[in-house]
């Protein structure tokens, strides 16, 4: 792809998210089903493998690369693609980052700023202890909070990604966004995608973040901000702080227009939308073909993006997608 890459609506793809492996220690209920089961080694890239792909796309002009999951930190030698891709910041990639759970950021925080990390989204959908236990099946808050103290150690920019969940912390908005503020922090809300099968059904719980927005301008100085960081959100300023806040909100907002990204799976998969099925097979086009015939297939790829998602979350409705998000990296 030494062109660049530009779909058939006339959208740059800026942005790659990698999933780099569909293993996490949480099992966050909106996430996955309690007996998630996992992809065999044999089906998942090689670290070589993925970047050699994501050098490709670098080539076509994407400049910002996340690295996600599944937790990213869980994958062996994971920052040894760190250091690689960090290699190309001011070398064709603006940004490199990631999506992390926070699990094991006090072991790799200083390494990923190291390797020229800035910032890290960080997943922590309640500060209290039962109610975070009670999303992620199993998961210690007190390690997710230290791993957000490790990360802002080693300098890194942080910011809260929070799932909106009827009944279990949609009344911990403001007090997550005022401990944003009192740690120059970032703060995302996410509307729960359908997204995979899963114990439980997503309309008992999926909250449309209007009305979140309407409840927190009540209670903080909140200005619209311009600013965009590549990704879905709209974002608000907090004035007289250096917090923004973030909405994403694909079932009530849709946000398509302005796509600019693309997902390659942990299985190799190249997917064009989060919100369909189909995808171009860039493991069997490595393997056998090696990176001309990766080129030509995320040229073909390109061509069949789709124009948006058609999420819709109502009750008893089978998922928008068979996969998990896990598995595509959101
Ligand atoms: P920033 O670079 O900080 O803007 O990050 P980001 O929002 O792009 O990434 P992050 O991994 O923190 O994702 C936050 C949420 O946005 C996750 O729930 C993703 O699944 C969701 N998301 C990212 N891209 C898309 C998209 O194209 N469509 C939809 N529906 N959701 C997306
Ligand atoms: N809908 C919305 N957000 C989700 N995430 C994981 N699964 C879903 C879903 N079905 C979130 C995680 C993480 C980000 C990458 O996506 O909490 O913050
Ligand atoms: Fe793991 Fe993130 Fe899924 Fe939770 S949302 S189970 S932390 S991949």
């Amino acid at each position: 792809c030494a062109s660049a890459l530009i779909d058939r609506h006339g959208r740059a793809i800026r942005y790659l998210r990698i999933s780099v492996t569909d293993r996490c220690d949480l099992r966050c209920r909106y996430c996955m089903s309690e007996k998630m089961q996992f992809l065999p080694r044999h089906a998942v890239l090689s670290l070589e493998e993925i970047a050699l792909i994501a050098e490709r796309f670098i080539a076509g002009g994407v400049n910002k690369i996340r690295l996600t999951g599944g937790e990213p930190l869980m994958r062996r030698d994971m920052i040894d693609l760190v250091r690689r891709l960090g290699a190309r910041i001011g070398d064709g990639l603006d940004e490199l980052t990631l999506t992390t759970n926070g699990t094991h950021l006090v072991q790799h925080a200083e390494a990923l700023a190291d390797a020229g990390v800035r910032r890290v989204n960080v997943s922590i959908d309640s500060r209290d202890p039962e109610v975070f236990r009670h999303i992620t099946r199993h998961g210690d808050v007190t390690r997710v909070l230290d791993g957000i103290a490790a990360a802002q150690a080693a300098g890194l920019r942080v910011k809260l990604n929070m799932v909106a969940l009827k009944g279990l912390n949609d009344g911990e908005f403001a007090s997550m966004l005022a401990w944003a503020v009192e740690r120059d922090m970032d703060l995302t809300l996410i509307e729960t995608m359908p997204l995979g099968q899963i114990d439980e059904d997503r309309a008992d719980r999926f909250v449309p973040l209007g009305a979140v927005l309407a409840d927190l301008q009540a209670s903080f100085p909140l200005v619209r901000d311009s600013h965009d960081s590549g990704g879905p959100a709209r974002y608000w300023r907090v004035e007289g702080s250096t917090t923004r806040l973030g909405l994403i909100s694909p079932l009530t907002a849709n946000f398509c227009a302005t796509c600019n990204r693309v997902r390659l799976s942990t299985d190799g998969k190249l997917h064009m939308c989060l919100g369909h099925e189909d995808s171009v097979d860039l493991k069997a086009a490595i393997r056998d073909g090696g990176l001309a015939e990766v080129d030509a297939r995320i040229a073909e790829a390109l061509g069949a993006k789709p124009e948006r998602h058609e999420f819709r979350i109502e009750r008893g409705a089978a998922p928008a997608v068979s996969r998990h998000m896990s598995v595509t990296g959101g």
